[in-house]
């Protein structure tokens, strides 16, 4: 019976991760939300049933893991069924002019925090064989160039959600990775704004030898079509009820291509992107 399972959602102040509380609250799940700030944890407490618990996880910060792993213990009796790691930043933009300290930031979020989280939650999510649902990209499957940090985080997330699949079937534990292609939320508002300060700061002759690759990922985000964040809480919903989850779920018809392309020779593709990225000079 899902009604009484308690799962853990990291990110859920806006976005995929704020539709997935939503989502599994209705379907009679007990949601610990993750929040960073106190108001969207309030905010999400307006739209949820009196079940869903926000709770603060800073992914990134040791301290605040380790308080929610022991608040929720408490309250579950050590009983959670489902831990999904959503919370992510988006980031692009090429590697020469990108700071260091971004490069941590994105695999600090994106990659460490998503193990320590895991970590924390392990021994109650073995105890009730339960399910770790982490929120990958179509940029698990095919790294686009211009994009080489983030797609780097999220080869990583699937590989991580490979070694930990098998690695926990001994305790008739799943562990899946869920694919979306491009979905609408506020990650490409703050992307936009980042990649708008980076700018300002690049050096005007490497910024102009950069112009096609950066122009040609700017035309990629335009085209894709977005989906519906509760597209991909929907796939959630499923990978948590399911009673043999997918190794992959893939969410939307861009990520669907984008694992058919991952198919094609790697020298064809590198010729795709190349050709399109030439075409922007
Ligand atoms: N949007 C897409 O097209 C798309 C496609 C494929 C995959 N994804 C993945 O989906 C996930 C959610 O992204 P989204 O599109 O829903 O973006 P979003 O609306 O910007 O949500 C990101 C969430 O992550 C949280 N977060 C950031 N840093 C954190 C930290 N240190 N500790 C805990 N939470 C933190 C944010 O909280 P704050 O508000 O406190 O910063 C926010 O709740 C990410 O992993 C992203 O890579 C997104």
């Amino acid at each position: 019976m899902e009604n009484s399972k308690a799962v853990v959602i990291t990110g859920t102040s806006s976005g995929i991760g704020k539709a997935c509380a939503l989502y599994l609250d209705k379907m009679g799940f007990k949601v610990y939300a993750g929040v960073r700030k106190q108001a969207d944890g309030d905010n999400l407490r307006k739209e949820a049933s009196a079940r869903l618990t926000p709770i603060i996880l800073d992914v990134c910060d040791a301290e605040s893991i380790s308080t929610a792993a022991s608040v929720i213990e408490k309250e579950t009796g050590g009983n959670v069924f489902g831990l999904i790691n959503n919370a992510g930043i988006g980031q692009g933009g090429p590697l020469e002019v990108t700071p260091v300290s971004e490069i941590r930031k994105v695999m600090e979020i994106n990659v460490v925090g998503l193990m320590a989280v895991t970590q924390a939650f392990l021994p109650m999510l073995r105890k009730s064989k339960g399910r770790i649902v982490n929120i990958g990209s179509s940029t698990s499957i095919i790294a686009f160039p211009g994009a080489s940090i983030y797609a780097a985080s999220k080869f990583a997330v699937r590989a991580f959600t490979d070694s930990l699949r098998v690695e926990l079937k001994l305790f008739d534990m799943s562990v899946v990775l869920v694919v979306p292609g491009h979905v609408e939320t506020v990650m490409w508002n703050k992307e936009e704004k980042y990649k708008d300060k980076l700018h300002k700061t690049i050096d005007p002759e490497i910024a102009q030898q950069y112009a096609p690759l950066i122009k040609f990922g700017n035309k990629l985000t335009a085209e894709m079509e977005r989906i519906p964040a509760n597209e991909v809480a929907k796939v959630v919903a499923t990978s948590l009820k399911t009673k043999k989850p997918k190794h992959y779920y893939l969410v939307g018809k861009d990520a669907k291509g984008v694992s058919i392309a991952a198919k094609f020779p790697k020298r064809f593709l590198d010729w795709m992107f190349y050709k399109r990225i030439q075409k922007m000079e």
